[in-house]
């Protein structure tokens, strides 16, 4: 039987893959194996808790304060041996972090096939995000399999010379995980907090933005919500303290913004599906308020989901703080402005890529 691994490691990878893991371990002629990195920790067992997805192996390398070196090293070794120890035919890992690029890398010295789920999201700059955009362009220069989500990402994949014959549009599997997770009667006592409220969620945590940029982004934020009075905020915080210091140092101690720890995924999709204004620098959360008709401002001096832009929805605003406050403050203050960016879109799957993914793996194996 052939059996297939899956390799990922952080909250992002978890959301986007476990969709594809459960789909896999269904079929009967597939032997399915999950190998976690635990890149992150806390968050990804929360993630595999929602999904009930669980581990075969679990490399546990999460250390405080990691450097990309600490994780590009453990990943790389500790992959290693697990690849050894099971001789997949064929190893998937997910989009852009260090943990998908160390076990493509490994993959790569131990001559096994690899497939990149979330294959061919470019920016066209090698430092933004950071680092990322090497990390996907890399992973692409070994795959042998690449699953694009839009056709935009297949586009970039053939300018970069990828044989057509290996690209598969297929959505991206983080439909498939919102498909799971929002419902009609989801309660919570954040939405009760905020129930006499428009409700703005926002996350950050870009490595690039780090610093003096991330600071100056939140404060600009928290002025235009003490400017409304009608509006509250959600915060779930990044546990990186470089970024936990700098979200409590900037947008703490406000009554209508309350700061969070990271929300299990199905609580925070569902608080997604019923805000009113998104902000944020994440990747993942662009394309769920797309797919939710979310208004949302990306502070990002570049995206990689374009779709979302030409869909409306995304407004990059880049990290100039003045900016940011503009593209907000517009969006609370204009009814026509705000209606222009709520069209629900379908630009980034229709919740069947994990199917889809499944059956051409079948069928190749
Ligand atoms: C990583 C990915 C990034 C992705 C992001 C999603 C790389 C280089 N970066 O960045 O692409 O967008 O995840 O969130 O792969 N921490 C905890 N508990 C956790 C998770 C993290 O305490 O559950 C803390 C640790 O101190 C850790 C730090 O956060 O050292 C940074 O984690 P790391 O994975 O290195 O970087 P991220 O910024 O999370
Ligand atoms: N997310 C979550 N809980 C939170 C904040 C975000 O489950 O408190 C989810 C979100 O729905 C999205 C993913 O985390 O699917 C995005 O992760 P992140 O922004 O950390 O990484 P990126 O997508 O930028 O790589």
């Amino acid at each position: 039987m052939n059996k297939i691994m899956l390799v990922f490691g952080t909250r992002p990878e978890a959301i986007k893959m476990c969709p594809l893991a459960l789909e896999l371990k269904s079929r009967l002629e597939l032997e399915t194996v999950v190998c976690v990195t635990a890149q992150h920790r806390e968050m990804l067992d929360s993630v595999l808790g929602d999904f009930g997805v669980r581990a075969d192996y679990d490399l546990d390398i999460m250390r405080e304060r990691q450097s990309l070196f600490d994780v590009t090293s453990g990943v790389l070794d500790g992959v290693r041996s697990v690849i050894e120890a099971e001789n997949p035919s064929l190893v998937l890992v997910h989009g852009d972090t260090t943990t998908a690029f160390s076990a493509a890398l490994a993959c790569f010295y131990l001559r096994v096939p690899v497939a990149h789920v979330e294959a061919g999201l470019r920016t066209h700059d090698v430092l933004s995000p950071y680092p990322e955009e090497f990390n996907r362009r890399a992973i692409g220069s070994v795959a042998k399999l690449h699953f694009a989500p839009t056709e935009t990402a297949k586009d970039n994949l053939i300018r970069e010379g990828v044989d057509e014959s290996r690209i598969f549009v297929t959505g991206n599997t983080v439909i498939d995980a919102l498909r799971r997770t929002v419902t009609d009667d989801f309660s919570h006592p954040l939405l009760d907090w905020a129930a006499d409220s428009r409700l703005v969620v926002i996350t950050s945590h870009r490595r690039e933005s780090v610093g003096d940029t991330m600071k100056t982004m939140l404060e600009a934020v928290r002025r235009v919500i003490e400017a409304h009075p009608d509006v509250k905020a959600i915060c779930p915080v990044h546990p990186s303290p470089d970024v936990s210091e700098c979200v409590a140092s900037t947008l703490g101690g406000c009554n209508r913004i309350a700061l969070t720890s990271p929300l299990p995924v199905t609580d925070f999709h569902n608080l997604l599906a019923r805000s009113y204004v998104v902000l944020t620098d994440s990747g993942g959360v662009q394309e769920e308020a797309s797919e939710l008709g979310k208004p949302t401002v990306v502070m990002r001096d570049v995206t990689e989901r374009t779709e979302g832009v030409f869909a409306g929805n995304l407004l990059v605003s880049g990290t100039d703080h003045e900016k940011i406050a503009r593209e907000l403050s517009e969006l609370l203050d204009s009814p026509e402005k705000y209606a222009r960016s709520t069209a629900k879109s379908d630009v980034f799957g229709d919740g069947n890529a994990s199917r889809k993914i499944a059956d051409i793996i079948e069928k190749m194996m």
